[in-house]
């Protein structure tokens, strides 16, 4: 059997209003990505033909997120929220000409994995729909099974004290033919108890067609939607839970497990030591045995092996470190490659820097990068040595093996091999500070 093409449909169109925010639900975080981001990742696995996110609310603010996160996708508008089968419709236009299976699922539901989505992609029935055994099934749609499969899903609101009686909920998400959709959609009524086109109803449409439905199940924790900030809360702590377990199986030392925070796509080699209170923003690698010491925060960032960060570091977006590089206490780099064997050890800001190997960067040093309208860079050769408290007024360039002096502001390129020293000379005036005192203590006592 060849595998079909697949094409998948996301629901983000819903407001959300329970997490009582100007924020489109979709759009709050979960392990430092938006909640769809973690739908469209599961989505990606397939590699499907075709991605469709449908937005309502706040549509504008969730495709610009959409063109980041994933700018293949298509984005279909529901303008009014008539149900989950109305949001669909207007996927089909984004889906015309594809055949294949179309996978439906829900944008706030982030922890469904691939897996389940691609079992549920070659199921062999017309149509299969994901459900699990709810440990408290309250308003879930009921999923009602007999001999023949899976005969019809029953909302809540529309179900008898009997209906309610079953444990079998329905997750959301559902799998058919693009054909079959596009067949049984445009038959959908709102005449039921929420007045809305309800997706749900399709499995009895092709039921009463002949057709073969089906369910595929899962753990009720794959499902879990999130309506609340205390729902987004506990699904955060269940990300970061597994997050964890799974580093600590791949072979990472996470000193304390609790304290570190994982975003969806963090990536740590084995043997990396991680300390307590670690944060990982999206887009981080460490590469095997780096170490991360305690209370460091990185993002978009990328550590070499035999590296060490920390404690108190702050990597930011494009912090690019090579192999066996040092970065200290109370370091900030940003858009900056280092490369192998830097040291940078102590209260230093590096911005849109390059900076080549052995090079030692004394305490205190800044790379003035901004002069208040555009970011310039600082290109520092291989084995320079620069001073303490050195500023690095940028554009500007330091050469291989070239010094500044401490206490420097160097404003213009230093070549090869030159030692540069940007500040006033020293004055000293033998005596002047005890007289000064003095005068001063007289001048206190005088009031
Ligand atoms: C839906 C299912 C229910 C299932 C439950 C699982 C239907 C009719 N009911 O109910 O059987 O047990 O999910 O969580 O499908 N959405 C839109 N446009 C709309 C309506 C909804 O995009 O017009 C999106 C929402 O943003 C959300 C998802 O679809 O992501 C589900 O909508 P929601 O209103 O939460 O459905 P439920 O009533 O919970
Ligand atoms: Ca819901």
């Amino acid at each position: 059997m060849t595998k079909d093409a697949v094409a998948v449909v996301i629901l983000a169109a819903g407001q959300g209003s329970r997490m009582q925010s100007d924020l489109p639900k979709v759009l709050h975080r979960l392990g430092g990505v938006p909640l769809v981001a973690h739908a469209l990742t599961a989505a990606r696995s397939l590699e499907p033909e075709q991605i469709v996110v449908v937005t309502g609310h706040s549509a504008e603010l969730v495709s610009q997120a959409l063109a980041k996160l994933d700018p293949e996708a298509a984005i279909a508008l529901q303008a009014e929220q008539l149900g989950t089968g109305h949001a669909v419709r207007q996927a089909l236009p984004a889906l015309e000409g594809f055949e294949g299976r179309v996978i439906i699922l829900y944008g706030d539901t982030p922890f469904i994995t691939g897996d389940t989505l691609a079992t549920l992609a070659s199921h062999p029935a017309d149509l299969t729909v994901l459900g699990f055994e709810a440990e408290d099934p309250g308003r879930y749609g009921r999923l009602v099974v007999t001999a023949q499969g899976l005969e019809r899903i029953v909302e809540w609101k529309d179900a008898d004290t009997a209906t309610r009686q079953i444990a079998l909920c329905n997750s959301g998400v559902m799998a058919m033919q693009a054909s079959l959709l596009r067949q049984l959609l445009p038959r959908l009524t709102n005449d039921n108890a929420a007045g809305e086109y309800y997706l749900t109803d399709l499995v009895a449409l092709a039921r009463s067609e002949g057709l073969h439905a089906d369910v595929v199940t899962c753990d009720e924790e794959e499902t879990l939607g999130i309506n609340t900030r205390a729902e987004l809360a506990r699904a955060e702590a269940l990300f970061q839970a597994r997050a964890r377990a799974r580093a600590l199986e791949d072979g990472v030392t996470l000193t304390d497990p609790g304290s570190v925070w994982f975003a969806l796509d963090t990536v740590i080699g084995r043997d990396a030591v991680i300390g307590p209170n670690v944060v990982f923003g999206p887009g981080v690698t460490v590469e095997s045995g780096a170490e991360i010491l305690p209370f460091c925060h990185l993002e978009g960032c990328h550590v070499s092996a035999g590296a060490t960060v920390g404690p108190f570091a702050r990597l930011r977006p494009g912090a690019e470190l090579g192999g066996d590089v040092h970065v200290g206490n109370f370091v900030e780099i940003k858009n900056s490659v280092l490369d192998e064997g830097v040291k940078v050890g102590h209260l230093t800001y590096l911005g849109d820097a390059r900076v080549g190997e052995h090079t030692n960067i004394g305490a205190g040093t800044i790379t003035c990068n901004y002069d208040g309208v555009m970011k310039h860079r600082t290109m520092i050769g291989p084995r320079a040595f620069i001073g303490s408290d050195t500023m690095l007024v940028a554009p500007v360039r330091v050469g291989a093996d070239a010094m500044t002096g401490s206490g420097s502001t160097i404003t213009e390129d230093v070549p090869d091999g030159a030692l540069a020293i940007g500040r006033a000379r020293q004055v000293t005036k033998p005596g002047l500070a005890l007289r000064l005192m003095a005068a001063l203590r007289a001048r206190k006592e005088a009031r």
